[in-house]
């Protein structure tokens, strides 16, 4: 069994409403246990490039420093989705940008600095990274975060939650302004190449269309169920759309990409907005939720569900488990290998319960 003594916690990718909450458990379990904690400045960054922090790039994490966060959006390591070690990006003399493995020099630094563990809370991304650290030797246990919900063999990743709770608040806004207007409201939620907080919040908050990237639309289809409400009396139509939506036989609306980061998805709304007015002659307003998804405070359910990861993710390594991600599988939060977590990316199944829920309440996915 690994004789812990000193960890670090990362936090990676796009921020999701608990981190603050998971970095909590995390120090409270540890210092309960004897363990020291540190926290690793926006990523990795803090290691790679500790110049560019005044004051350094690891903050010692104490009771002190996460007391009154658990409610708190964002995360007090700060996070960045740039500065992939195994792809770090540097800029030449010519100004040339080009990417270069450091995963070798930051295991040697978890080495200098006596860190005996690293605990990794990120997306899809972020612990593809921690599970090459772990395949390297270093001992990491990760935490499956983000709104997306798109990470393999967890049912929920934290963050997901609170992002369809907002959606859903806002799809009901929506609501009665699309009806005192007469209009049709288009709404582009995040979620990456997955549908799940398109559909989740469309379904609760009465969407008449959710287009998700599982099921490419026919932009007539959507366009006919408007004129099939119109018909019946329904002047108004809610269109959910989400952000990798795309059309049959097309892709996905990219704004761009740059070296060292993920495509950047968005302007699908757009799209399908101003196509629907023109194949409606209804007026249309488009409605990008976008960061709005990721700021705030968590639910209830995604503090909890956070503590019970951070908590876990402590007792993980004090059982001397590394490589692995700890995951919840009702009522149980397990551990299951990070390697299989990150295998693939989690999309909605067309026959899952809330899609079929959905078409039974007349709901269109422009199919
Ligand atoms: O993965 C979380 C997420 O919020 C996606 O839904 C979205 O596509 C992306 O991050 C946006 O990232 P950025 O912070 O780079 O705009």
């Amino acid at each position: 069994m690994a004789d812990i003594k000193r960890i670090a916690i990362n936090t990676g990718g796009g921020d999701a409403p608990g981190l603050n909450a998971v970095i909590r458990a995390i120090v409270l379990t540890a210092l309960n246990r004897g363990w020291e904690c540190y926290g690793i400045r926006e990523g990795y960054n803090g290691l790679l490039m500790p110049e560019a922090y005044p004051q350094g790039g690891l903050m010692p994490l104490t009771r002190d420093s996460v007391r009154g966060i658990t409610h708190l959006g964002g995360t007090i390591l700060g996070t960045t989705n740039r500065g992939d070690p195994l792809r770090f990006p540097i800029i030449d003399d010519d100004g040339q940008v080009y990417e270069i493995d450091r995963s070798e020099e930051l295991i040697d630094t978890f080495k200098r600095l006596n860190l005996d563990a690293l605990i990794a809370i990120g997306g899809d991304g972020s612990l593809a990274i921690a599970a090459e650290l772990a395949r390297q030797g270093l001992c990491v246990v990760g935490v499956p975060k983000t709104i997306d919900n798109d990470l393999d063999k967890t049912v929920v990743t934290f963050g997901f939650n609170t992002a369809v709770y907002f959606a859903t608040e806002c799809i009901d806004r929506l609501h009665s302004t699309a009806e005192a207007h007469g209009r049709v409201m288009v709404v582009e939620v995040m979620g990456r190449y997955a549908g799940w907080i398109a559909l989740d919040a469309g379904v609760a908050g009465s969407a008449d269309v959710i287009l998700i990237p599982e099921i490419p639309y026919d932009i007539n289809k959507v366009a006919d169920k408007v004129m099939e409400r119109s018909v019946q009396g329904r002047d108004f139509s809610i269109i959910v759309v989400a952000e990798g939506a795309r059309p049959v036989g097309g892709e996905a609306t990219l704004i761009g990409k740059a070296i060292g980061q993920a495509e950047q998805l968005g302007g699908v709304g757009q799209k399908v907005g101003a196509a629907v007015e023109t194949l409606t002659g209804k007026e249309t307003r488009v409605v990008v939720l976008g960061h709005l998804l990721r700021g705030g405070k968590p639910t209830a359910y995604d503090r909890l569900l956070s503590l019970r990861f951070g908590a876990a993710a402590v007792r993980a390594l004090a059982e001397g488990q590394s490589g692995v991600m700890v995951a919840l599988d009702p009522p149980a939060v397990k551990y299951v290998p990070l390697q299989q977590a990150t295998r693939r990316m989690k999309t909605v199944p067309l026959d899952c319960d809330t899609i079929l829920t959905a078409r039974d309440l007349g709901t269109s996915f422009g199919d």
